[in-house]
Parts: C-alpha cells; structure tokens; sequence
C-alpha cells in the first residue's frame, strides 16, 4: 500500500459556514442543532440495539417483529441485524404509501427530451410492480432467485427492481453504460437465469443498442432461459428472440394488477450490486433486507432532510448505488416524490438540471462533483433562467469536492441558503457514512465533515493498524463497528469479503480510502489507498481490469493503468503499453490507438474510456519483474520533463529511489514517449 494520496494536508483554516436559518413557510430540519446530533450519535454508538430498534420501529413496517437487534462482529465477519423480523422492502417503498395515498406521486420520469416527463402515482407503481412480479413468478423465479436488470433511466428500471424485492428475488442491477463482456461476466457470477432489458435507451439525444448488447451477452449466458424486454424507443429493427425473449407489454397486460409481498427475514438478500475491487474481477456486494432498509431510509430522512411535501431529485443512475439507495429505496421508503432523470446535465444545454429543478418544485438535490465542475465551466448564465427558490439541501457524492466546486455550489445554485452535504459513502456500506446534517452541521467546504449516527469511525495507521487517536491526523479510514446497512458478503465468495474488508486490520471495517481528521475532528476523505483502484467522474474502476482489456488486443503484450488527477473527472485513466512486434510507426499509429481504446470500451464500457494511451517500447520493472506503477504515475502526470532525465538527483527526488529497476534506461524512454505522444 503507498501513502501518496495521504500528503494533502487539509485547509488548516478552512471557511465554516454555519447552518442556515429555515426561510419563511419552510419546515424545519429534524435535526436542528449540533448538540441533537451530538447527544443522539453518541446514544447510537453507546447502545446502537435501542437507538436502531427505536429506529426500524418507527421508520419501517415490520410484518413481524424483530428480536435481537444486532448480533456478530467485524472480527467473525458474520453481522446481523434484526434477528428473526420479518420485513418487505417493496412493502415498505410502495404499499404502505399507496393504502393511505394512492394518489400521491411517487416517481416523476424527466425524459431524455426536455418537453418529456410523466408523474407516476404509488397507486400505479403497486399496480406496475405487482403486475412484473407475477410475470417473474410465471417464469419460475423464487424467492432467493437472482435477476439481472439492465435497463435505461425509465420508471419500469424502479419497477423491476421493487418486482424483485415484493417476491423476494435478488437484483443485480448492471449499469446500462457496460458492455457486452461485462454484462455477461456478472450474469454469469450471479448464475441468473433471467435478465430485464430494453430494445434500446436514450441518454443525450443519442441511442443506446441495449438489446443488441444483451443479446451478446446472452450469447455466453445458456443459463438465462427468460428475457423480458421493455419497449423504450419501440424500433422495429432491434433483434427479438422468442421463445426466449418476452415483451414487457405484452406479458404484464394480462397479470393481475396485484401480487402478495412474500416477508423476508431480515437478513435474506436483498440485491447485489457489482463494484471493482483491485483484482479485475468485479465483486458482487451483497445487500440484505432490514438493515440496509433502515439504513437508507434513516439517511434520506435525516441528510435531504425529507418531508411530507419534498420532491427529491437524485442524479445518479439505477446502476449504480447511489440510484439504488437515493433515487429508489430511501425516498420511496420515505413516501416523498422521486425524480428518475434519464438524460444528462449538458442536454440539450447546460441548463438542464436547473430546468428540471424550477420545473418539479426539486427541494433537494443529489449530483457528483464531476458534473459539478463541468456545469460551474460552462457560466452561471445557464442558471439565470430557472428558479432554484425550493431548493433546501444540495448533495455530493462519488469523490472528494473541492472548495472551488463546493463555493460554486453554495453560491451559485444554492444562492447562499441551501445546506451543502457532502456525502461520503461506498457500494459495500450501502448508505452514507459520512456528511453533515443540514439544520446542525457547520460545513467546511471540501470536509464530508462527521460520521452519521451509528457509525463508529477510526483513523488507523496504515503501516501497524494502530488507530490514531485525537485530532489533525491521517491515515486511513475504518470503522471499529456494525453498523444495519453495511453489505454482509460478497455473492458466493464471502472469503473475498473477509479478505478485502475485514482481514486487513482485524475487528475493524476497512473502506480503502485515506483521510484526515483535523483539529475540530472533521473528516477530510482523501481517496483511495490502494492505487489500483481509481475513481473517474465518481465512477469506481480497477487498473487491473483496464489492463486485462488491453492485453486481450492482438498486438499489445503488456498493460500498465494508472490514474492521474484531472481537473474535471477527478482522475483520469492513462494505459502504457508495450506491443508484441514494436516498430517505431506502429506504436503512434491513430489507427492502433483507437482499437485499443475501443478495446477498453466494449470489455468494460464507454465511462472507462482512457484519457491517454502510450505505447512505450518498454515498462519499468523491479528486477522481479514486478512493474513499478509509481514511475508511471508520476510520468503520466508530466511530473517529470525531458530535462529531468538528464540529470540523476533531479529525477530521484521526482521519482524516489529507482535503484531497484532492472534497466534503469527505460525512464528516459518512457519520459520522451509521452512527451511525443498525443
Ligand atoms: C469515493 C459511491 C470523497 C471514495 C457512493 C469511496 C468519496 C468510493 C465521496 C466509493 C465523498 C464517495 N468524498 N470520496 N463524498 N463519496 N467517495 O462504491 O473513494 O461507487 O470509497 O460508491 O467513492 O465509490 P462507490
């Protein structure tokens, strides 16, 4: 593990800003003051069994109580919570909701088209749901049974997923944004024999193949007996294969508009979820029912400061966990009204988000610091039209924010009255971790700031795992214990799980990311420790799986990823590598260059498509063989120039000790090659 990440020192005297007042007619926060925070997150880490069952009491309807409220450790690896309860998350999300107000809107669907939205009532959505989850039934699909979606931004992606949960089958939702290959490898771990899809999806005014993509995927899948496809665009040409392929419309119109919600135990499955670890192969993080239930709902509630009336609007997609926990789950869990936004923040202007915002009344606001950035790039005059005025709280998510982007979103959007959360959180903990509290929480921009209730956090060495106690320390971040909605495995690998989470410092959680706590004991998220994952537009990928793309193009012989930083994407990916038969034409070859990237892109997807690719006669190496990511880095990055190579002190202060290369010439080749290259 390298510290690199480590050496960024937290502003010292960073800005606070305190908690707005509520304005006029605007209710107020739950919590409203440092000290009801205070006093309810130390009950919670003192007795977490009274403060969680108080909570899963008044926040969730059980169909049978739980006892125990929490049982087993990070040490044994075998945590539960709400033992022997019985719960439904659909139940929770939709029907109780739609028995005492079928009319209120649960989901309003923006469209890719700007003129486009449909306000979808809970009556409907128990109607949708209920009618899928009989289709899924007449399929055979049982509780315990995994389905995979992969799906565009549309209300039937929410509908799928709360189908599965009424009937207790496990989703694994993949993002609509991988490929084919990527697709059918988490069919394949996840041994599901049914798959929801789409013909195709919109997402910027361009058309994505969804079924066709499917369709590859399926090719290596014998396992999938059933297909429903949903009819998004409804083009005649997209390929449709009966008896295996059924169409969405036609099988939901003839089920009945009702069907039982089966109660789950608290700890069966709830869904998983891919992410990348620093092996290529992605893991699949388990999700049980109650206790990411309450973690999600609790979250909502209190971090968007949810009420009766709020019109949530989250940004992020299904695919991903943030569109699990903060557009399905904890608003709908909530009763309030969520948006499902199904293009993108520059389409057809850089406006959109505000349009969306002034149109449905959004009262908080979900994005990424990525989009962030871009959007304050483009000029404050896409705002000027809209209407912010119902904006409370404004979320953060996916990376660290800097104060640039978190003051742009203060002023700008927020017009210096909206609470700025940052939200700090992971796939495996499954709602967020860290973050200010709207009506009690003084901000400091570029801090997640304090752990939410429950959460026990500690800073620990990362050389001897000895937490570091007290302020203005940095190491890397865990959690000493439990907490209800941190993921419970990884699926049929639960020694994975062990070892990536819970070994590396025995009895604590381990998250993989650095951070400081400075003098007021705020949290400042640093990124991840271990390099060989990186983060790109909030998007979480490994260098291993880039790597194993490339190296699967007939002319490359060797991979080396590595992330640099990037002003707008936060990191960027950069790929060195070598060929099998180098010749001085070949390696800036357009033509290579581009079969290589699109290489990466139909392996994994479009969103990991490298910033730079530099084929390079050579890699640096230990006399081990072991490839040496650090010179990598720090040249990709441009931290080295041309001249540095000429003189030896330059470059060992730039680069650190070089004396264990095997062939110590290769750093100058390396240098002049990415200085030629585009
Ligand atoms: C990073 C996304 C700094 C972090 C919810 C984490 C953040 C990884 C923040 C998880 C934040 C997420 N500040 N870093 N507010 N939020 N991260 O699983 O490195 O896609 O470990 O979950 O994103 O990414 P994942």
């Amino acid at each position: 593990m390298t510290t690199d990440l480590l050496t960024n020192a937290p502003e010292v005297e960073a800005p606070v800003f305190p908690p707005r007042p509520p304005r006029q007619g605007r209710p107020t926060p739950h919590i409203s003051s440092m000290d009801e925070y205070k006093k309810m997150y130390e009950q919670s880490i003192a007795d977490p069994a009274t403060f969680f069952g108080k909570m899963a009491q008044d926040l969730l309807t059980w169909f049978k109580p739980f006892g125990k409220v929490t049982f087993g450790s990070f040490k044994e690896g075998n945590v539960s919570w709400f033992l022997d309860g019985q719960v439904n998350a659909c139940y929770n999300c939709v029907d109780r909701h739609a028995l005492a107000n079928p009319d209120k809107i649960a989901i309003i669907w923006e469209a890719d088209e700007p003129n486009q939205h449909v306000s979808i009532s809970y009556g409907t959505v128990l109607a949708e749901v209920s009618r899928l989850a009989n289709v899924l039934k007449k399929y055979g699909v049982r509780k315990g049974d995994t389905v995979a979606i992969y799906m565009p931004m549309v209300p039937e992606a929410v509908y799928a997923m709360l189908a599965c949960a009424r009937i207790g089958a496990v989703h694994s939702v993949v993002f609509a944004g991988f490929s084919a290959d990527a697709l059918r490898d988490r069919m394949l771990d996840a041994k599901c024999k049914i798959l929801i899809t789409a013909d195709q999806g919109k997402r910027g005014g361009k058309t994505i193949q969804l079924k066709k993509i499917a369709d590859e995927a399926l090719a290596e899948c014998p396992s999938v007996h059933t297909v429903i496809v949903f009819q998004r665009t409804g083009d005649a040409a997209v390929p449709f294969h009966p008896p295996r392929d059924v169409w969405w419309h036609d099988e939901t119109m003839n089920q009945r508009p009702y069907c039982p919600c089966e109660p789950m135990n608290s700890e069966d499955p709830l869904f998983m979820l891919y992410t990348s670890g620093s092996t290529g192969k992605p893991k699949g993080v388990l999700h049980t029912t109650a206790g990411y239930l309450l973690g999600v709902t609790a979250t909502t509630k209190y971090i968007f400061d949810l009420h009766e009336d709020d019109v949530h609007g989250c940004m992020a997609d299904v695919g991903w966990i943030t569109g699990h926990s903060y557009i399905v789950y904890g608003p709908l869990a909530n009763g309030v009204t969520t948006i499902l936004f199904e293009s993108i923040p520059t389409y057809p202007n850089a406006g959109r988000y505000w349009e969306l915002v002034d149109k449905h009344k959004v009262t908080s606001f979900y994005t990424a610091p990525t989009a962030i950035r871009a959007l304050r790039r483009l000029g404050d005059e896409h705002l000027q039209p809209y209407n912010l005025d119902t904006l409370r709280v404004l979320g953060s998510v996916g990376e660290p924010i800097n104060p640039e982007a978190w003051m742009w979103y203060y002023k700008v959007v927020g017009r210096e009255r909206c609470a700025i959360v940052d939200t700090y959180w992971q796939t495996e903990t499954g709602s967020i971790i860290i973050t200010p509290l709207p009506g009690a929480t003084p901000s400091k921009p570029g801090s997640a700031t304090l752990p939410f209730f429950g959460v026990d956090v500690a800073v620990l060495d990362p050389q001897t795992g000895k937490e570091l106690v007290g302020t203005g320390v940095t190491g890397v971040l865990a959690v000493r214990s439990s907490f209800p909605s941190i993921a419970r495995s990884i699926y049929d690998n639960h020694e994975r799980y062990m070892d990536t989470y819970l070994k590396p410092y025995i009895g604590y959680y381990f998250t993989g990311d650095g951070v400081t706590r400075d003098k007021d004991g705020y949290y400042w998220i640093r990124g991840r420790v271990e390099l060989d994952v990186i983060n790109v537009s909030g998007h979480r990928m490994s260098t291993a799986e880039i790597e194993s793309a490339l190296v699967q193009h007939a002319a490359c012989a060797e991979a080396a990823v590595v992330g640099i930083p990037d002003e707008l994407t936060g990191q960027a990916i950069v790929c060195f590598c070598t060929l099998k038969t180098h010749t001085a034409p070949q390696a800036t070859d357009q033509t290579l260059l581009a079969a290589l990237t699109s290489q990466v892109r139909s392996h994994i997807g479009p969103f990991a498509t490298p910033k730079r690719i530099v084929v390079t006669p050579d890699l640096p190496k230990t006399r081990s063989g072991k490839i040496m990511r650090r010179i990598l880095r720090k040249v990709a990055a441009g931290d080295v120039g041309e001249e540095d190579v000429l003189n030896e002190d330059v470059l060992r202060l730039k680069l650190g000790d070089l004396t264990t290369l095997a062939d110590p010439g290769v750093v100058a080749a390396l240098v002049k090659r990415v200085a030629t290259s585009q």
